[in-house]
């Protein structure tokens, strides 16, 4: 008879697709069994009246990352992911990124020697491309692919890091020769850079600003430029943090025209609003983020867009900054809103969060929690079908949910560097009380009993979502361009 590690009891077990009574069995770090009656493991774990949901991937979170700001994000990959750990979550993608005239190689490497002393859960890298020299893209990007980082993320915005078209063209078309999936940072630059100019001329510098600073519009404008490019080159695109009613509209369109455009929205744009910005003095920073939170109305939105399927999943974008002058504060306390690092912690609220939405408060379900936050990152990044589930043969990344704990989130309790929550006083009913990652349990209540360290690098190919349409555009269709070679 086969022998089993673990044999989680009792519990309701939900995937993305199905909720059923049954046990899980555990072997060497893998789903061994799934059933009633299974033989006992070397420890078994009751979970009576609890909810056993496939540990959550993060597929979007800056961690120990030089960024936009110059700085480096206030968290380490240890401090990072125990946060990720204790709020369910048991694989992350986060970011090698390159800025102007940087190897992309040694970027990479960097990132790794970084993430083996430290990450707690499992994890990947997108590689940040800031620089898409022509080198960098013959030379380095395709050997880094085949490596197991097939997916390339840039911005349309933020000074150090944006790139202009002809560099986005360059970027899509290599990640098509490549298969790897282009995640986009899609705003305006210039509407952005013209207004704040005009706000902080006014005098309107306070941290609220900065969310009139990025208007709705040029979420609208970028998305449909990015759009436009990738259906010129064929290249399947994931439009990040989506935050608009507009930006939606423009997404439903594109995927209407049977467009392979994918998009996730963070939890900050589900659940604050501008006004969680209009504090006295610079308080409000803490709530800023790119694109910043907006209206109610937005969040009803956004809802929608994944209920009808527009918007695939629901990523944290952790970015956390202390409040402090190594963090929020770098400019000082007086610093106006173009002066304040953007991003906010999320790593560890994302889940509880959701979770309180969606499955207490009963809206959408607990299957669509797993699919919105485990089953459908894992399968657009190449993850599925060792993550993202639960089903023999997979890893055992498993949250037991007890559907009954309250919490009220609290600056006091909070791991991650950022040492403040945006959700300061929100209570959720819902929290995961043993976390297992790869069989091994590494959160139990409320702590984090994992190594530093013991985290696994995931490598990802493409995958059927990087794999383009087929749909040539006129110009590069050798039958309507007199032949000519363009691919
Ligand atoms: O404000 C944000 N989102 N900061 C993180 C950097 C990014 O991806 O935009
Ligand atoms: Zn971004
Ligand atoms: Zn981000």
């Amino acid at each position: 008879m086969q022998s089993f590690d673990f044999v989680i009891r009792n519990g309701t077990l939900v995937t993305a697709t199905d909720t059923t009574h049954a046990d899980v069995a555990i072997a060497g770090g893998r789903i061994a069994a799934i059933g009633r009656d299974l033989a006992p493991g070397t420890r078994d774990i009751d979970a009576a009246g609890k909810f056993v949901m496939p540990g959550g991937i993060d597929a979007h979170a800056h961690i120990e990352q030089l960024s936009a700001s110059g700085l480096i994000n206030s968290d380490t990959f240890e401090t990072a992911t125990k946060s990720a750990a204790l709020g369910g979550t048991t694989t992350v993608l986060c970011f090698a990124a390159q800025h102007v005239g940087m190897s992309l190689t040694k970027v990479v490497e960097d990132y790794h020697a970084l993430a083996r002393r430290g990450a707690i859960v499992d994890y990947g890298f997108h590689m940040i491309l800031a620089d898409p020299r022509e080198e960098v893209l013959r030379d380095e990007l395709p050997p880094l692919i085949k490596a197991g980082h097939a997916s390339l993320k840039v911005f349309m915005t933020y000074d150090r890091l944006r790139v202009d078209d002809m560099q986005l063209l360059d970027v899509l078309m290599a990640a098509r020769e490549n298969k790897a999936l282009v995640l986009v940072h899609a705003e305006n630059h210039g509407m952005i850079t013209w207004l704040s100019k005009r706000l902080l001329a006014k005098g309107y510098t306070a941290p609220r600003y900065h969310a009139v600073s990025h208007p709705r519009l040029g979420e609208v404008e970028a998305f449909t430029r990015l759009i436009a490019f990738a259906e010129f080159i064929d290249q399947p695109i994931m439009i990040y943090h989506v935050s608009s009613a507009e930006g939606v509209g423009v997404i439903r369109a594109a995927r209407g025209r049977g467009l392979k455009v994918f998009a996730e929205t963070c939890p900050q744009y589900l659940f604050l609003t501008k006004h969680d910005l209009d504090k006295p003095g610079i308080d409000g920073a803490k709530w800023m983020c790119s694109p910043p939170v907006r209206e109610t109305s937005d969040q009803e939105a956004l809802w929608q867009a994944l209920c009808l399927g527009d918007l695939q999943l629901i990523s944290s974008d952790h970015a956390p900054y202390a409040f402090n002058e190594k963090g929020k504060l770098m400019a000082g306390p007086s610093a106006n809103f173009k002066q304040i690092p953007n991003g906010m912690p999320g790593l560890q609220a994302r889940l509880p969060l959701l979770f309180d939405a969606m499955v207490s408060k009963g809206r959408f379900g607990a299957q669509k929690f797993v699919e919105w936050t485990s089953t459908a990152p894992a399968e657009i990044y190449g993850l599925a079908p060792r993550k993202g589930s639960i089903a023999v043969g997979s890893d055992a990344d498993i949250a037991i949910w007890d559907p009954d704990k309250r919490v009220t989130f609290a600056d006091a309790d909070v791991v991650d560097g950022a040492g403040y929550t945006p959700y300061a006083g929100r209570t959720v009913r819902g929290w995961p009380i043993t976390v297992l990652r790869r069989g091994e349990i590494i959160a139990e209540n409320g702590r984090c009993v994992a190594a530093p360290g013991s985290g696994e690098f995931v490598a990802r190919d493409g995958g059927p979502a990087a794999e383009p349409l087929g749909r040539l555009a006129p110009e590069f269709d050798t039958e309507r361009n007199f032949g000519a070679q363009l691919y």
